[in-house]
C-alpha cells in the first residue's frame, strides 16, 4: 500500500512574523524574511508529526498555553546546531596558556572553571577537555571543571550521551581519536566512538538559555560563546555583555566565534586581546 504524504501549505508572511516574534522573545534569535523557505522546511516535519495542514494552526499552537511543549521543539528546529571539534584552534592554543596561568592555583588545592555557552552537541566542550589533559596530563587530579549549556534539549541529551558518529569527529586527528576516544555501538549505522570516562567526567551538560536568569554562583576562569550571538540582534548582543562581564573572573578571558565582536569593548569593561578574545578590564 502506498501511503500519501499529507499536504502542507506553504509558510504565509503572517505565520513568519508570529513565529519569528516568538523565537525572538523566547530565545534572542533573529528570523529574517529571506530565511522563510529555510524556517517553512525546517518546521513542515513538525506540522507533520502534529496533522497540522497549515502554519497559522501551528502558530495558534504555539501561542497557546498547551503549547509549551511544541515551543521547545520549535527553539530546537529553529537553532542551527553546526559545531566541530577544535573549530578555531588559535582559542584552544590559548586555553593551554589559561590552564599554565591558573596552575600553581590549582596545584595548591584552587579550582579552574570553563563554560562552553551555547555548546551543541558538546564537540567545543570536549575539544577543551582533551587540550587540557594534553597539556597537563594529571589534569583528572586537579579541580579543573567545564560546564556545557545549550537552550535546545536535544544536543544537550546528545552531548550528555557523548557518543558520537565517524563523521562528526572530523577534526580529531588519529593520534587523538586512539588515545581519547573509544569504539562504541551507535544508534544508527556505521562507527561510532565515546570519549574517555576521564574527559567526560570534568563536563557538566545543562539546559541553559543565554536569555533567562543564570544560576551559576562561581566565576568562570574561561567562557567560550562561539558563533551563538550571530543568531542575535545587536541589542540582544549588548544586553549580554555585562553578564558575561560580571560571570567572568577578573584575570578571566571570554572567546567569541570568528565572525562576531564586541562592537565597543570598552563600553562594556572588555579589551580585545586577540582574536575574537576579550579580558575584563573593569570591576
Ligand atoms: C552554531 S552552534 C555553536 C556551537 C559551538 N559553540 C561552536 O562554536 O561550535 C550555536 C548553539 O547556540 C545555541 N543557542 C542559540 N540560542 C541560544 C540561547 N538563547 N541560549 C543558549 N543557547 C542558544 C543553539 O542551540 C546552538 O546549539
Amino acid at each position: 500500500m502506498t501511503s500519501r504524504r499529507q499536504h502542507i501549505a506553504n509558510l504565509d508572511t503572517a505565520s513568519f512574523r508570529a513565529i519569528a516574534a516568538l523565537a525572538y522573545r523566547e530565545s534572542g534569535l533573529t528570523l529574517v524574511e529571506e530565511k522563510s523557505s529555510m524556517i517553512q522546511s525546517r518546521l513542515r516535519h513538525r506540522l507533520r508529526d502534529l496533522g497540522l495542514a497549515d502554519f497559522p494552526s501551528y502558530c495558534a499552537l504555539i501561542e497557546s498555553e498547551e503549547g509549551s511543549t511544541e515551543r521547545q521543539h520549535l527553539i530546537s528546529a529553529l537553532t542551527t546546531n553546526v559545531s566541530h571539534f577544535f573549530r578555531e584552534e588559535h582559542h584552544f592554543n590559548t586555553l593551554k596558556t589559561e590552564v599554565d596561568r591558573c596552575l600553581p592555583r590549582l596545584r595548591a588545592g584552587g579550582s579552574m572553571r570553563i563554560w562552553s555557552a551555547g555548546c551543541s552537541n558538546g564537540q567545543e566542550a570536549l575539544s577543551a577537555a582533551i587540550t587540557l589533559t594534553e597539556h597537563v596530563p594529571d589534569i583528572a587530579n586537579l579541580d579543573v571543571r567545564i560546564l556545557g549549556t545549550d537552550i535546545d534539549p536535544e544536543v544537550v541529551r546528545f552531548a550528555r550521551q557523548a557518543v558520537y558518529p565517524q563523521r562528526l569527529l572530523g577534526g580529531v586527528s588519529k593520534g587523538l581519536l586512539s588515545k581519547y576516544f573509544e569504539q562504541v555501538e551507535g544508534p544508527t549505522a556505521g562507527a561510532h566512538f565515546t570519549a574517555r570516562n576521564d574527559l567526560k567526567n570534568m563536563i557538566r551538560y545543562n539546559e541553559l538559555n543565554l536569555l533567562s536568569r543564570w544560576p551559576m554562583k562561581k566565576k568562570f576562569d574561561v567562557i567560550l560563546c562561539r558563533n551563538v550571538v550571530i543568531y542575535f540582534d545587536l541589542k540582544t548582543q549588548e544586553d549580554l555583555w555585562p553578564h558575561f562581564h560580571a560571570t567572568l573572573a577578573s584575570d578571566g578571558v571570554l572567546f567569541l566565534g570568528h565572525s562576531e565582536r564586541i562592537a565597543d569593548p570598552a563600553k562594556f569593561g572588555f579589551s580585545c586581546t586577540g582574536p575574537t578574545t576579550y579580558r575584563p578590564t573593569t570591576r
